[in-house]
């Protein structure tokens, strides 16, 4: 499996320095944005009743290194919409553009490398692995990628240093707390350079302050990569940091 998905680094990149802002002219994929979705719909095919119809026509931009927060209800779609966006799932109809290339025309072990490289998530449930370090955690996506261990371990260490973890690197994730589990996750997002982070209320299973540290690293980090992030959220404060908001509503998304 780590074969299948394993790819030579990418453009020189890899150093964890700092970069400044990324866009097509500076030697991308190519024309257009990082992500860009249109006319995307996601049906579920009822259980026991009818057919749900989910997403109705989402439009959806993400620029070079912005942030956008997308709110709405509960059961609205925003997470079925992140998964769309983040590769993870396929749309009913329409499509989604990565670094302008159309998931659609990707197989399924061609759309898991283009997540692996273009593409970071952190989810409200941090997902690491149990039995690994904070720093082996990191490493996990940047050895899939084909790296070295020993430029993988290297950048996992520099970015936990930037999370605040430089002292916790030795730790699994039940040694951690909620919050420093989520800087954990925050870090391994970055460890391969992505275009695009894309977190699903990244702070919803935090207290008010913990969730504000998390907050805060999660766009200190953006700026810092110039990564352009999607967030999910019911978080107002959390929402109020992006640059711009966006409702999902009855399967459409809207400016707020
Ligand atoms: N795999 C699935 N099969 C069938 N229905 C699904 C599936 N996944 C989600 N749904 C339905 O789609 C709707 C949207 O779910 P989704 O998880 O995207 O909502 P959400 O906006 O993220 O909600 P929350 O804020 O509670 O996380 C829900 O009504 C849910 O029951
Ligand atoms: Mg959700």
């Amino acid at each position: 499996m780590i074969d299948e998905v394993a790819q030579a680094p990418m453009n020189g990149e890899g150093d964890g320095r700092p970069r400044p802002e990324r866009s097509p002219a500076n030697g991308k994929d190519g024309a257009g944005p990082p992500l860009e979705a249109r006319g995307l719909h996601r049906t579920y095919r009822g259980v026991a009743g009818p057919e749900l119809h989910i997403l109705r026509g989402v439009d959806f931009t993400l620029d070079w290194a912005e942030a956008v927060a997308i709110v709405g209800a509960s059961g609205s779609g925003k997470s079925t919409l992140l998964h769309l966006l983040g590769a993870l799932d396929r749309p009913s109809a329409g499509s989604v553009r990565v670094g302008g290339t159309d998931i659609a025309t990707l197989s399924d072990e061609e759309a898991a490398r283009l997540r692996n490289k273009r593409i970071g998530f952190v989810f409200q449930f941090h997902h690491l692995l149990r039995d690994f370090t904070a720093q082996e955690n990191v490493m996990v996506p940047a050895l899939i990628r084909g790296d070295s261990p020993e430029a993988a371990r290297s950048r996992a260490t520099a970015l936990l240093g930037q999370v605040g973890l430089g002292g916790r690197l030795g730790h699994k994730p039940r040694q951690l707390s909620g919050g420093e589990q989520q800087r954990v996750a925050v870090a391994r997002a970055l460890v391969n350079e992505p275009y695009i982070l894309l977190a699903d209320e990244p702070t919803g299973d935090l207290d008010t302050d913990t969730s504000r540290d998390v907050q805060d690293i999660l766009f200190e980090m953006k700026e810092r990569h110039g990564v352009a992030l999607a967030v999910v959220t019911h978080n107002r404060e959390l929402a109020s940091k992006a640059e711009r908001v966006l409702r999902l509503r009855e399967g459409v998304l809207d400016n707020v």
